[in-house]
């Protein structure tokens, strides 16, 4: 089996988000189970970026009425699984991977076009023709399309398309059809058309083999209008395709008993060493370490619930002595409010604005509770992170956080873990965080127990790559 990881962003060399994370983990899973898989990516140039590799070749990439360049440098994973890096200067050296300062670039169609373009000239350029093109979100999402288009008679592999977030559908000004070297046929309602403009997204949910998204409970709620971002029709008309596999978590980065970055290494057994690590994040951030802490670590956006968490937090901050430790960057209003909190309550409140990995595992190791209030989440990770590192979520119950974390009031077979509510609202939040506040002070012996249990649960990515093995082969035989 032979298969091509398309995504734009992957861990260690670029990431913005919880795609990197997949897109690093689930090659090394796939590898382990003896699948031929390779990466493919653009070569940012932004700061935290290091994507560099050996030249490999260069190809002409006819495109937008010219012949564009496509230099190829090959690095790995761990050095087993090959990463291809298509560096262009015109489209991707620039400080953001999708735009600066909370605007996306206006040439992002012309970026990722080119992008995928240049994915299936690679493949012809290398003579390695997958028998699956794993393509990831909208950036990867017009691999499918040219591949329909254009080399439908030269590439043979199966495209699967995996929809790690469907708010995000890389929808343009139709005016990019023919600068992409496409025909108007596309712009049609079955097709590309999306209310007048053109929808990536939708182009590859119509001509991949199969689609699948991040959670079982996910695939369910994109066929609805709530969460479907306007898809929803598409989606259900087409859910004879559509698969719903939880991601994992790599367990090598992700490890309490071996990760370097935390101050005290633990595990399972020696679960009371995981308080030292409290003790340092209290003194780091100058908060008491006597108090029950709650930790956040996130993009400050809409879909992450900060419109419902800052109230709930001030109520706690009210009506119990927690704490909280907040690390994220992202819409600035949500910057600028959570900033506030940490000056207006500096005794209870901690924040750093901005993305720090190394800060990151220092609040999932260093917190009692973690916060997951989503508006919507296709998986999430960092509710597995933190039940991995014995630290129990409070989490909304929607998508891959309503399938990952256990509520002690849920009729379900396995341990509780963490603490989930319903409703989208500042006080759902509150009372749920006042939940876990009331079971850690008065029944330190209950959450010990939601602490292992979380530690226990196997998130690793084995069982996602056995569930990806499968649809591979079933698209591909
Ligand atoms: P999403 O991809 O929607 O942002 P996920 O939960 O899937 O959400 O993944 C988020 C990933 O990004 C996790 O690995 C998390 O640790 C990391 N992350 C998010 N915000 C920050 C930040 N400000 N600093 C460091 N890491 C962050
Ligand atoms: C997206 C989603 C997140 C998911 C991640 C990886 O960024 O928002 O829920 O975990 O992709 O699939």
């Amino acid at each position: 089996m032979k298969v091509l990881i398309v995504s734009s962003e992957v861990v260690p060399f670029a990431k913005t988000g919880g795609l990197a994370d997949v897109a690093g983990a689930l090659p090394k899973a796939l590898k382990a189970k003896g699948v031929d898989v390779r990466v493919v990516m653009p070569k940012h140039d932004c700061p935290n970026c290091k994507c560099e590799g050996e030249y490999l070749t260069h190809f002409g990439v006819e495109f937008d009425g010219r012949t564009e360049t496509a230099v190829v440098l090959e690095t790995s994973i761990d050095g087993k699984i090959p990463v291809y890096i298509i560096d262009n200067k015109n489209f991707f050296s620039r400080p953001g991977l999708y735009g600066e300062s909370g605007k996306d670039y206006d040439d992002n169609a012309l970026r990722f076009g080119f992008f995928s373009k240049a994915v299936l000239e690679l493949c012809l350029n290398m003579d390695f023709i997958p028998d699956v093109l794993h393509i990831n979100d909208w950036q990867s999402a017009m691999v499918a399309v040219y591949k329909k288009v254009f080399y439908e008679d030269k590439i043979s592999s199966k495209v699967l398309l995996t929809i790690h977030n469907l708010q995000y559908q890389g929808v343009f000004d139709p005016l990019f059809l023919p600068r992409l070297g496409l025909g108007w046929d596309l712009f049609d309602m079955e097709k590309l058309e999306f209310y007048g403009k053109i929808n990536f997204l939708k182009g590859a949910i119509v001509f991949s083999d199969a689609i699948n998204t991040v959670s079982p409970t996910y695939a369910k709620e994109i066929q609805t209008p709530e969460f479907g971002y306007g898809l929803d029709g598409i989606l259900k008309h087409l859910n004879y395709k559509l698969y719903g596999i939880l991601n994992g978590i790599d367990y090598d980065v992700w490890n309490p008993k071996t990760d370097p970055l935390i101050w005290e290494n633990y595990d399972v057994q020696t679960l009371e060493k995981k308080q030292i690590n409290k003790k340092e994040l209290a003194k780091y951030t100058n908060l008491p370490e006597n108090r029950m802490f709650f930790g956040l670590v996130s993009r400050l956006v809409d879909q992450k619930g900060l419109d419902i968490l800052i109230p709930a937090v001030k109520e706690m901050i009210k009506y119990t002595d927690a704490c909280f430790v907040f690390l994220g960057s992202g819409q600035p209003e949500y910057e600028e409010e959570v900033a506030k909190l940490s000056k207006e309550f500096s005794d209870r409140v901690w924040a750093k604005i901005g993305y720090d990995n190394e800060l990151a595992h220092k609040i999932y190791v260093g917190v009692d509770a973690f916060l997951v209030p989503s508006k919507f989440e296709p998986c999430g990770l960092t509710q597995m992170i933190s039940m991995r590192y014995g630290t129990p979520p409070v989490v909304r119950n929607t998508g891959g956080l309503a399938d990952t974390v256990v509520d002690p009031n849920e009729d379900r077979p396995e341990a509780p873990c963490g603490i989930k509510f319903d409703d989208y609202t500042a006080h759902a939040c509150f009372a749920a965080m006042k939940r876990a506040y009331e079971i850690y002070t008065s029944s330190p012996s209950t959450w010990r127990d939601w602490m292992t249990a979380g530690m226990r649960k196997d998130f690793s990515f084995s069982s996602s790559a056995e569930e990806y093995i499968k649809l591979y082969k079933k698209i591909s035989s």
